[in-house]
């Protein structure tokens, strides 16, 4: 399709237009709010969920509903179009070469550096989406981190899609998001539930702290300091080299010197930023900010 042709994904009258310069001009709106960008073949699925919000918003036409976006003072409707883009995907134990990394080296890397017991440890789990992964580090450093009761650990998480973080807070998973996850630490720390389902029991989830944080937005971040651990996993790849490069440099000011961050596998922070350290440990490869204050 030729750059201003029309589409027009319902038929009949009254059928919403969205052309393509209007696409473009959402993309660069999203990407900016988000740091996301939408690939052009994900642009039929985009368009048929803004035409729906388009109706849902009861707006004449997409234009309308584009200033809505901007102008809509208590952001709502800009928050539930950022709920339907993201894509939320993770489970139980995912990735688990690097939660094995944190309880076998990082930690005590970590830990050595602290002066003494009862010192504050912080991890930060961003992006968290539905609470998987959180959890899961939770359960893991209960279970195999001899020193767990040393320090005050403190396990933050963080996402831009407020549907997941409601979703993980109240911490109900099937099957699916169980797959991996030993049967011993489903029976300890789940409840099972009439429809199938099971609940995180109600004192793991009083322990974690879920809040909504855009990491592309430095009026969310700039708080979120002093962090030993910063897991963000499976988000850098849906941003362009620029946003990497943006968020390379929040993490490296809301690590501690010497704290360390965890990628998804297929991240690399030394291909975004120079700023960190990769440190080669025996389960896996992450990054290190530098130990002496700058
Ligand atoms: C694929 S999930 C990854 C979840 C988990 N870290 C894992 O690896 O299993 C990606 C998450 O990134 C979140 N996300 C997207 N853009 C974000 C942003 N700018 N700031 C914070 N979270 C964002 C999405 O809402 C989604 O829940």
């Amino acid at each position: 399709m030729t750059e201003g042709q029309q589409t027009n994904s319902a038929s009949g009258e009254g059928a919403i237009i969205i052309t393509d310069d209007d696409l473009e001009k959402f993309c660069e709106f999203l990407y900016r709010k988000t740091g996301i960008r939408i690939e052009s073949k994900k642009r039929y699925f985009l368009e048929r969920r803004l035409i729906e919000r388009v109706g849902v918003m009861k707006c004449a036409n997409f234009r309308d509903y584009f200033s809505l976006l901007h102008f809509e003072d208590a952001g709502r409707e800009l928050q539930q179009v950022v709920n339907l883009m993201t894509i939320n995907e993770t489970y139980f134990f995912r990735e688990m070469y690097q939660i094995d990394c944190l309880i076998n080296s990082i930690l005590a890397d970590v830990s050595r550096r602290k002066r003494r017991q009862g010192d504050r440890l912080k991890i930060w789990s961003v992006p968290c989406s539905t609470g998987e992964e959180p959890y899961s580090i939770a359960i893991s450093l209960l279970e195999r981190w001899p020193l767990v009761d040393d320090f005050e650990i403190e396990i933050h998480d963080s996402d831009i899609d407020s549907s997941v973080l409601e979703r993980a807070k109240v911490g109900v998973y099937d099957e699916r998001a169980l797959h991996l996850l030993p049967m011993m630490y489903r029976q300890k720390y789940f409840t099972p539930r009439s429809d199938g389902n099971w609940q995180i029991i109600s004192d793991l989830r009083g322990s974690i702290d879920f809040t909504l944080v855009n990491i592309s937005n430095l009026s969310h971040t700039w708080q979120y300091r002093d962090f030993d651990v910063i897991f963000c996993r499976n988000l850098l790849i849906y941003f362009d080299d620029v946003s990497r490069r943006q968020a390379a440099e929040m993490f490296y000011e809301a690590l501690s010197p010497g704290g360390f961050i965890c990628l998804g596998h297929s991240e690399s922070m030394s291909r975004m930023s120079s700023l960190f350290v990769p440190r080669k440990f025996a389960d896996a490869m992450v990054y290190q900010k530098s130990p002496q204050r700058l």
